[in-house]
């Protein structure tokens, strides 16, 4: 029986899993004062557990009817994003403290929100926060709702021009009344650390090119599956969600690393049958539990990059957070699985942090 999705294809439907930044300085009143904070240079011995080797079923005959080879049991191997995350950020703090030391110089990253979105102040904190840890400034700006287009790039303008600003960012979705584009596309290149810039986005799609930077999210995705040794090349990976901020770019990447690639969206005609073939599933669509366990192919590995709550009596909150994916009746099927939370989420930060580093060592030609 085919199915249809539920799922919004919005740039926004991904945006929960986003963690959260820096501190501003922000009278509603147009006037932004700017405060840089560094935080403190933490260095932790970096140290990498060994990397486990997953092996990818990657049979083209998948079986219509569930193996679960674990008579019930939950089999998969749990792909830790949050250790993953810490140890990268144990790495970058230790590169931040080296180049300060040699050259001097310390990476700044700024943040630019505008609106009340509580979902995009609580991931702009967790930005800051984060660049605090690993000893990178940030910087802040936060305007009200009703600015205008020109305001906002008046705040991205002065942000280009400073030399103490190695990556800039400005919190999506904007209000409804601005146009993205015109907003992303005055950011720098070669501060672009969203990777949303138009440039690099292109030089992600094509072959022999190589952008300055590649979205965080579909980023940390890609890290996930190396430093669990995943194998992609030659695998069939399906993408659920074509949104600009994930899908489609975590669909680029995954075709660089030579995977042949599926994008299954709102318009998709039997999605599981789909889905069913492929080693290699990105889910991010923002649909609680929307695929199912009988919808994988045995032994398939399945990053679940939705945050979704739901109610939950039993949360002192009165709600939990749940993927994309339903997480117990994955466990039995695939060989590995992302958790929610605790899988992607902590890997969109690090990889923040980590393009931010890249852009100082660029700027100052520091390897
Ligand atoms: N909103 C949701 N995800 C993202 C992201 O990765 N970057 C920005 N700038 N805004 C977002």
């Amino acid at each position: 029986m085919s199915s249809s999705l539920l799922f919004l294809d919005s740039s926004t439907s991904t945006a929960s899993h986003l963690l959260p930044f820096s501190r501003i300085t922000t009278p509603f009143n147009g006037a932004v004062s700017l405060r840089r904070s560094v935080g403190p240079l933490n260095v932790r011995p970096f140290v990498l557990s060994p990397l486990r080797t997953l092996s990818v079923n990657s049979s083209n005959n998948p079986s219509p009817v569930i193996n679960d080879k674990s008579g019930g049991e939950a089999s998969a191997k749990i792909i830790d994003g949050k250790m993953v995350a810490k140890q990268i950020r144990d790495e970058i703090t230790a590169e931040v403290l080296k180049m300060k030391e040699a050259i001097g110089i310390v990476p700044g990253l700024a943040v630019i929100l505008v609106g009340d979105r509580k979902d995009s102040a609580t991931y702009v904190r967790n930005k800051k926060k984060a660049c605090e840890s690993v000893g990178i400034n940030s910087f802040e700006v936060r305007l009200p709702e009703d600015s205008t287009e020109q305001e906002v790039i008046k705040f991205i303008s002065e942000f280009n021009n400073d030399p103490s600003v190695h990556g800039i960012l400005v919190q999506l979705p904007l209000p409804s009344h601005m146009d993205e584009q015109n907003v992303l596309n005055a950011v720098d290149i070669e501060k672009d650390v969203d990777g949303f810039h138009p440039l690099n986005i292109g030089r992600l799609a094509m072959r022999g090119r190589d952008p300055l930077f590649v979205p965080c999210t579909p980023k940390g995705c890609i890290e996930l599956l190396h430093r669990y040794a995943v194998e992609i090349k030659g695998k069939r990976a399906v993408v659920i969600g074509r949104s600009n901020i994930v899908g489609m770019p975590a669909a680029l990447l995954l075709q660089r690393e030579d995977a042949t690639v599926s994008i299954v969206h709102s318009r998709t005609k039997n999605p599981e049958e789909i889905i069913k073939h492929a080693d290699i599933i990105i889910s991010a669509v923002g649909q609680p539990n929307m695929v199912r366990g009988s919808w994988l192919k045995p032994g398939a590995v399945v990053i679940d990059v939705g945050i979704n709550p739901v109610e939950d009596a039993n949360s002192p909150r009165g709600y939990k957070l749940v993927g994309d994916v339903c997480y117990e009746e994955a466990c039995k099927v695939a060989s590995a699985v992302t958790p929610v939370p605790g899988g992607v989420g902590p890997m969109t930060i690090a990889m923040l942090l980590s393009n931010t580093l890249s852009s100082a060592k660029r700027t100052h030609n520091f390897q």
